[in-house]
């Protein structure tokens, strides 16, 4: 009933960014990937800090090719696709290529070409971007539905994701943001939600939707130095992420963005509804403008 839900609503399209780098992006989009993957969501997970491209490594996986090839047109969507033993796909990003740092409006149009035809199989997308405010950054995560900021308590942490939410809302539009404190217990990430929010609230005209922390424990540097990711024997964070992930999957969807991919799929699905004349009925219709 889920995935018959699920196929009839466009892809819901998540970035991960953060203000600051090293706080935990790549960590928390692997294992909301695998988490969504167990609930039998289709995820399709893109490595977009490219150049420093990462998520391969944290999950021990070899890639067959990277970004670089599809701009190239070396390789097809399909043949770069990795379909991990976690039950998702990963489009690896590619490390080390400097031209990538910086994609040109023709290299941007080309991806967002291949994901409107080839994303359109998946339920979810999540898009690992880069730390910071580069044009990269900017461009994915206002192509997403929804910008998830992951960031620390640490001050300069918390000042970088401030800059972040607002050039992303003043440049690009964004106005809805999901946060996420890691690194931190319950008490602290309410701290610095909340000294987030006071300072969003008075300057710019954003929504930002606190999903909740991730502690800090050894048992993340511990998988992340033998290429895994947390399983059941780690019984400390497991249940912790799986409640917060729940919570994070289970916010309603946002349709008011009128640009990035979700606003083609709809568009695209409604039209096709629309041409149909096979005698759908409203229920259909009303699901595809959902
Ligand atoms: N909850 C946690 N508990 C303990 N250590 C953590 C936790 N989250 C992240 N780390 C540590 O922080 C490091 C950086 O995490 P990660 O690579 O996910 O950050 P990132 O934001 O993707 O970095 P970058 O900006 O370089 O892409 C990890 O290698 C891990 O050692
Ligand atoms: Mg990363």
């Amino acid at each position: 009933m889920n995935q018959h839900i699920a196929k009839k609503e466009s892809p819901r399209v998540i970035s991960i960014s953060s203000g600051k780098g090293g706080v935990g992006k790549t960590f928390t989009s692997v294992h909301l990937a695998a988490h969504a993957a167990n609930k039998g969501l289709k995820v399709l997970l893109i490595d977009a800090d490219l150049g420093l491209a990462n998520v391969d490594v944290m999950l021990g996986i070899e890639s067959p090719g990277t970004i670089h090839s599809l701009l190239t047109g070396e390789s097809q969507f399909e043949e770069l696709i990795v379909h991990c033993p976690q039950g998702f796909d990963v489009l690896p990003g590619g490390s080390g290529l400097y031209e990538l740092t910086s994609l040109n409006v023709s290299e941007q149009q080309t991806i967002l070409d291949t994901l409107r035809e080839a994303g359109q199989s998946y339920d979810l997308i999540l898009i690992d971007t880069a730390a910071g405010i580069g044009e990269n950054v900017l461009y994915f995560a206002s192509a997403a539905e929804t910008a998830l900021v992951v960031l620390t308590p640490d001050p300069t942490a918390l000042t970088d994701a401030y800059a972040l939410i607002k050039v992303l809302s003043q440049q690009r539009g964004v106005r809805r943001f999901m946060v996420i404190i890691n690194q931190t217990d319950e008490i602290d990430g309410h701290v610095t939600f909340k000294r987030l929010l006071s300072v969003a609230d008075r300057y710019l005209d954003v929504y930002l939707d606190y999903i909740g922390h991730i502690p800090q424990h050894t048992s993340v540097r511990k998988a992340i130095q033998q290429q895994r990711l947390l399983d059941d024997s780690d019984y400390t964070m497991r249940p912790h992420l799986n409640q917060l992930f729940d919570k994070l999957l289970q916010r309603p969807r946002d349709h008011s963005r009128a640009g990035g991919l979700q606003f083609f799929w709809e568009h695209t699905l409604a039209a096709g509804i629309d041409d149909d004349d096979s005698g759908n009925n409203g229920d259909t219709v009303q699901q595809a403008a959902l």
